[in-house]
């Protein structure tokens, strides 16, 4: 299998990282900034003894050597900057996503693509249209991580390990992302017998406001070590066929009475892509909310033509 990583910033390297120490692929990262991703990958070759890995990856400024990839991570473009919303983002990294789906859909035809690049749902709209590849192969990064905070900040909450908490984010990734209460679990029981209202409310507004929290931290730039483990976790999914279901931006086609939009959804991932669109059993406040969601991304996306 051959994974291409485009952009080799901060989440591009760290893919690339968790990518070439499990042995998931060979791996192909790119950037535009001359010798950069060279750099980066003969650093990670130079790890190879200690850690033992084998030292299979490539770092190019050329579109050639990304020709027959398997899967496509698009991480390229601008980050956010504290006091920006993922939507200010929307105009210059549509030009570069236009710029990146161009040159990857030549060369490898058959890929599936993973975008990360925010803001996350439209910029996976455009790389489906930019491509033309079929919906089914073309999704996006953000149910994952914003599951990850979510059961992060309850074990946190509850000092649980956080490997015991099960939950489960849909919706946008950003304002309108959609916690569900009712399918989350500590150890088997369920969240709303473990915390009151008030707790559930904040540890939800906690996560919608995850990004947001690391960048203010961070003064520069944005997260990028459990955004890595999060598009890792979608690449093993599909490079193993393992048909996991994940939380990704996925195509709805009726779906919860959504169609022909991307929303974060439950998917079975395997070796073409989004195989299943899973229907969870939700509540009629739950779906509002996820219909509102997709609403949304639907109107922002209608706005990329203009731009
Ligand atoms: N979906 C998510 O949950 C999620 C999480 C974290 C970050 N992100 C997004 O991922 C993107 C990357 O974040 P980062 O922290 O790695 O940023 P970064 O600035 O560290 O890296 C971006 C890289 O993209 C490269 N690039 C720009 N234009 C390019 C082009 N046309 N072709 C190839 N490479 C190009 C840049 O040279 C740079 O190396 C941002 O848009 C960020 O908002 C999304």
């Amino acid at each position: 299998m051959k994974v291409t990583v485009v952009g080799s910033g901060f989440v591009g390297q760290t893919t690339a990282m968790r990518l070439v120490e499990d042995g998931l692929a060979e791996v192909c990262l790119i950037d535009i900034i001359e010798d950069k991703p060279q750099g980066i990958a003969l650093d990670l070759k130079e790890a190879s003894p200690i850690e033992g890995f084998e030292p299979a990856i490539v770092g190019t400024n050329d579109y050639a050597d990304t020709a027959g990839s398997d899967v496509v991570v698009i991480t390229a473009g601008f980050p956010r900057q504290p006091g920006m919303s993922r939507m200010d983002l929307l105009g210059k990294n549509a030009a570069i996503m236009r710029d990146v789906v161009g040159n990857i859909a030549s060369g490898s035809p058959g890929a599936i693509l993973i975008v990360v690049t925010n803001p996350l749902d439209e910029m996976t709209f455009l790389a489906a249209e930019a491509s033309g590849f079929p919906k089914e192969r073309v999704m996006g990064m953000a149910g994952v991580l914003d599951s990850a905070r979510l059961r992060y900040f309850i074990a946190e909450e509850l000092g649980a390990s956080p490997s015991a908490v099960e939950a489960i984010t849909l919706g946008s990734h950003g304002d309108s992302m959609v916690a569900l209460p009712r399918h989350a679990t500590v150890n088997g029981k369920p969240l709303p017998e473990l915390v009151d209202a008030a707790t559930l409310d904040r540890l939800f507004q906690r996560t919608r406001d995850g990004g947001a929290e690391i960048v203010a931290l961070l003064k520069s730039g944005s997260a990028y070590y459990a955004p890595s483990a999060a598009i890792v976790a979608m690449v093993r999914a599909i490079v193993t066929d393992s048909k996991a279901v994940l939380p990704v931006c996925a195509w709805a086609t009726g779906q919860y009475g959504i169609a022909d939009v991307y929303v974060g959804l439950p998917a079975r991932l395997g070796g073409k892509g989004v195989e299943e669109i899973v229907e969870l059993d939700l509540n009629d406040d739950e779906l509002a909310q996820l219909r509102e969601a997709a609403e949304g991304i639907r109107a922002k996306c209608e706005d990329l033509a203009t731009l």
